[in-house]
């Protein structure tokens, strides 16, 4: 099942006071509201009996002075109620979007914070449900739930206190109908219940396909799936609708039958209070007053078997949104983080396992050292870790076991973002941000100045193609960077990557998807990257490393050998046997990827 198909209770007391704890920044509104909400229910319960008094006393005693004094409270009692409701729904709404906007921030301030660990559990789609729908039922929650349940409560106690106050055996009559209306309520309540459950789920879904479709629509089209996805889409809207229908039918027979059960109390009341009017032992104006009351008797109670669905998913939302932000941050700052004089970029792994899942290991015991100003290269095979390497160092998850260091204090015992401040990471699929070109090069950071920013792009041939853009530095870069070619971003995040001026640079398979001759353009940006800094470089293609100071071969998760390119070809290992086939297939003019990339 999914999680969005869990409904709780209406009401718990836990998720309850977190959700109060949201409220309190804006107790003086709540004050205010429930002010208004008593105000205003005390106004409608005065109406009917004024009408009362007119009548009897009054109209049926000929007294038309004392008759317009009359109109003239009910007129103020009017306008009252007007303002208290006006009052009641601006401050309600007002609070209401104010608690969404702090949860939504609460939200996205922690999904910034969380371990890419959670990431690789929870599908986006889902996530985007929590910040969007989940927070907008909350807000139902404070606009039209609890609060104004309050006042349905409330009026519907005053109406029964006056109602058996003014004649207690008329009042049974009315109330007769009442195990009618506990009947109807609770099948209402129940079918609804179930088909709201049902719909949330499928909203789910279609968010679940949608995010994914859309972000793969190009895929959709290249296998010409369009047909066998429409069709599924089809039918989970299809699903969806129906589910709809099926609770609209629940509707339209309830509030019908409260209406009719309503007009039952109506005749009822007119059946037996006329005869007792008859025989003077009831007012015609009490009896006025109370078909009233009645009146207002039973709209509180369809209302409120209305929000008590709104409670429970609102309940239920919240339960997911708590459990979102109560996620631990397995990644952190520690308390007190060890303070370095001039980072120079020395590290150090040293006897390092890690597994993503459980217990499959995908790195073993690798211990390896990068000196400040090296340069070192790492090769194996697809799924041999060298990612995974990166993850640890940048410390996207935490190693298993053993240690990194960087210039001599665990990674652990380091203040996070000053961590991941030493280095630039390139990767292969650059993630470039809507804005300009010169922002998605500075990504916010304002001290890279506009002569840093140019430097860092015509350094590393990016600026000739970025000057021919209609509006140069300045041009707008589309949804994902969609409107530039794979070279062309990947040149512009070697400028991001030397704008920021890193102790480190990781390059991470960063020119195996572009054509020969970007890649010379690019080989020589390297170089400049690469000058002053400590560098490690993951690639595919070998002859791009071969003349690191250290090239690491990784295999199944293992550090089996190390040395420069001429020490390992003489070692004739795993290297030898890499170089020997790139060598052979590039002897056959296509570079090994390239053919197994068009073949894709
Ligand atoms: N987020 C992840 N969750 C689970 N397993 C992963 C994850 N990322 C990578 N792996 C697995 O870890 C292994 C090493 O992956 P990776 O370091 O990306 O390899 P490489 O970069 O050498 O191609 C692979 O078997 C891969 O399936
Ligand atoms: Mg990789």
């Amino acid at each position: 099942m999914h999680e969005e198909e869990v409904l709780g209770k209406a009401y718990d007391a836990r998720l309850m006071r977190r959700l109060l704890h949201y409220l309190r920044p804006y107790s003086a509104n709540v004050a205010i509201a429930f002010v208004a909400i008593t105000a205003g229910s005390a106004a409608s319960l005065a109406q009917p009996y004024l009408m009362k008094v007119a009548i009897d006393r009054y109209i049926a005693a000929g007294r038309v002075d004392d008759l317009d004094r009359l109109a003239i409270l009910y007129l103020v009692i009017l306008v009252v109620a007007f303002a208290a409701e006006y009052v009641q729904t601006w401050t309600m709404q007002l609070t209401g979007q104010r608690v969404m906007f702090d949860l939504r921030m609460s939200i996205y301030g922690h999904l910034q914070r969380l371990d890419l660990k959670y990431y690789d559990r929870n599908p986006v789609g889902r996530l985007m449900t929590r910040v969007t729908s989940d927070v907008d039922a909350l807000n139902d929650l404070f606009t039209a739930g609890v609060i104004t349940i309050f006042g349905d409560v409330f009026a519907l106690a005053g109406i029964m206190i006056i109602m058996i106050g003014m004649n207690w055996r008329l009042a049974l009559v009315a109330f007769s109908v009442l195990p009618l209306i506990v009947l109807v309520t609770q099948w209402f309540r129940r079918s609804v219940r179930e088909s709201y459950r049902v719909v949330r789920g499928l909203i789910a879904r279609i968010n679940a396909f949608l995010q994914e479709n859309i972000t793969g629509m190009a895929t959709v089209q290249l296998f010409r799936r369009e047909p066998l996805n429409f069709a599924k889409f089809d039918h989970i809207d299809a699903t969806h609708r129906d589910a709809n229908i099926s609770s609209i039918f629940y509707y339209a027979v309830f509030y019908p039958a409260i209406e009719a059960i309503s007009s039952l109390a109506s005749a009822l009341i007119i059946w037996y209070g006329g005869g007792r009017v008859m025989q003077s032992a009831l007012t015609l104006g009490a009896l006025v007053a109370f078909l009233q009351y009645s009146q207002r008797f039973f709209r509180p109670i369809s209302d409120m078997s209305d929000k008590f669905n709104v409670l429970q998913s609102a309940m239920a939302s919240s339960e997911r949104i708590f459990k979102l932000l109560d996620e631990p941050l397995e990644v952190k700052t520690p308390e007190r983080p060890v303070k370095r004089q001039k980072p120079v970029g020395h590290i150090i792994f040293d006897r390092v396992w890690f597994a993503y899942t459980d217990e499959e290991y995908v790195l073993q015991d690798v211990s390896f050292e990068v000196r400040p100003g090296q340069r070192v290269g790492i090769v194996g095979a697809t799924g041999s870790g060298k990612t995974t390497l990166i993850n640890l160092l940048l410390r996207f998850y935490d190693v298993r076991r053993g240690r990194i260091l960087v210039d001599g204090v665990d990674i652990r015992e380091l203040d996070l973002a000053e961590l991941r401040g030493l280095f630039s990471l390139v990767l292969q699929d650059v993630h470039l941000f809507s804005g300009t070109i010169a922002d998605n090069i500075r990504l916010g950071h304002s001290s890279i100045d506009d002569q840093r920013l140019k430097r860092a792009a015509s350094a590393v041939h990016a600026e000739p193609f970025i000057l021919r853009l209609p509006e140069g530095y300045q041009s707008a870069v589309a949804e994902r960077g969609s409107t530039l070619s794979v070279g062309q971003k990947q040149l512009l995040s070697f400028a991001r990557a030397l704008a920021f001026d890193p102790r480190v640079l990781i390059l991470d398979e960063a020119t195996s998807s572009v054509d020969t001759e970007t890649e010379l353009i690019i080989r020589d940006a390297l170089h400049v990257l690469m000058a002053g800094r400590t560098t490690i470089a993951i690639a595919h293609r070998l002859s791009t490393i071969q003349d690191m100071d250290k090239i690491l071969v990784l295999h199944k998760g293992k550090l089996r050998e190390s040395g420069t390119h001429q020490e390992l070809l003489a070692h004739r290992g795993i290297y030898f046997k890499l170089f020997e086939l790139q060598y052979k297939s590039e002897r056959q003019q296509e570079p090994l990827e390239l053919r197994t990339q068009n073949s894709a």
